[in-house]
């Protein structure tokens, strides 16, 4: 493994991909693109990075933000608790560190939101500070450098990797933590098909050596999620449809369209909305979150009347002011379609 660490920041030197938050290492740049990178893919990170950024530039907006304006920037990236704690951190940092981002580890694992993988990303590229930063694509490279046989999921393997890259880490820790995790993302590929052909470690990769780069890291069966069904009311009345507020649990404070767990049939739900002009069966999705699985199915209802306990807006508005999940996008484009 040490003969790698110079491999890995000379290749990341010459290949390093160039992503908005690069120039310079402004603290709260790598910080906000390190949370959305955390469980979204760069591709689709870029758009959503840039977006934030221009609409809230610095950490004093950031702890000034309205919490439903966030949540509509963070649409569709999902996991939203992350959205909540930026904020929450950043009016820490305004309050205890007079609007600085802390420079030392434990100031910065100490915010909300930020756990060991993102304090050892910021405190390494921003600071210089040795620390490792640990995600899936260090546990894949290191484990097929190594050519181990274990679980990348186990938190003692993650432990180990931890103490084992400590000890080697250079005086630019940040080049080469980005180094090995952008091979991950571009050249060690999961899933089986690494391109070793093209990469810099291809005479010391213990997997490569002994012809296990594909099937290093083992598989281990994904456990099983929590399954749930929905039924979804695409309610209209005069030109608006209706929404409303997720109070608790998965999604709070997002919107949504009506709905009642379990699947509904026709009759029920003409009882359910007996004034109504008209009643079809609407598309159905499933929706896959870390934990759960949502199947969900739909009516579309036109009504003759409004319901009070609602909220009425028109799908413009929607699109621009109301943050509205993953799970119930596509009711939304079906909506859109149907206009
Ligand atoms: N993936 C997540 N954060 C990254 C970074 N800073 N560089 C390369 N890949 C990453
Ligand atoms: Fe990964 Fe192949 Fe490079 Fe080994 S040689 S680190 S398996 S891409």
């Amino acid at each position: 493994m040490k003969n790698c660490v110079e491999l890995i920041i000379n290749w990341y030197k010459n290949n390093k991909r160039c992503l908005p938050w690069r120039d310079g290492c402004n603290p709260y740049y790598v910080w906000i693109s390190e949370v959305m990178l955390q469980q979204t893919r760069i591709e689709s990170v870029i758009p959503y990075y840039n977006r934030f950024i221009h609409k809230i530039p610095n950490i004093k907006a950031l702890s000034l933000i309205d919490e439903d304006d966030l949540l509509k920037l963070w649409e569709g990236l999902g996991y939203y608790s992350r959205a909540r704690n930026l904020k929450k951190a950043a009016c820490i940092i305004m309050e205890r560190f007079n609007g600085v981002f802390p420079s030392n580890y434990e100031d910065i694992l100490s915010l909300p939101g930020i756990g060991e993988y993102t304090a050892g990303a910021i405190a390494s590229i921003c600071f210089s500070l040795k620390e490792v930063c640990i995600d899936g694509n260090v546990m894949r490279v290191f484990t097929r450098i190594m050519n181990y046989d274990w679980d990348i999921s186990d938190k003692n393997n993650k432990k180990t990797v931890s103490l084992e890259l400590k000890k080697i880490l250079p005086e630019n820790p940040g080049d080469f933590n980005q180094g090995i995790m952008e091979l991950g993302e571009t050249i060690c590929l999961p899933n089986g098909i690494p391109k070793c052909k093209e990469c810099p470690l291809k005479f010391y990769c213990l997997a490569f050596l002994n012809g296990n780069s594909s099937i290093i890291p083992r598989k281990i069966k994904a456990k099983s999620k929590i399954e749930e069904e929905y039924t979804i009311f695409l309610l209209k009345y005069k030109g608006r449809v209706a929404i409303r507020k997720r109070e608790n649990g998965l999604l709070k404070n997002m919107w949504e369209f009506p709905n009642k767990q379990g699947f509904i049939t026709y009759e029920q739900v003409l009882k359910e909305y007996p004034n109504n002009q008209f009643v079809e069966l609407g598309i159905t999705h499933t929706h896959i979150f870390s934990h759960k699985k949502w199947f969900m199915n739909s009516y579309y209802i036109e009504l003759t009347n409004y319901i009070d306990s609602f909220v009425w807006v028109s799908l413009d508005e929607i699109d621009s002011i109301y943050a509205l999940p993953g799970a119930f996008q596509p009711f939304f484009k079906y909506l859109k379609e149907k206009k």
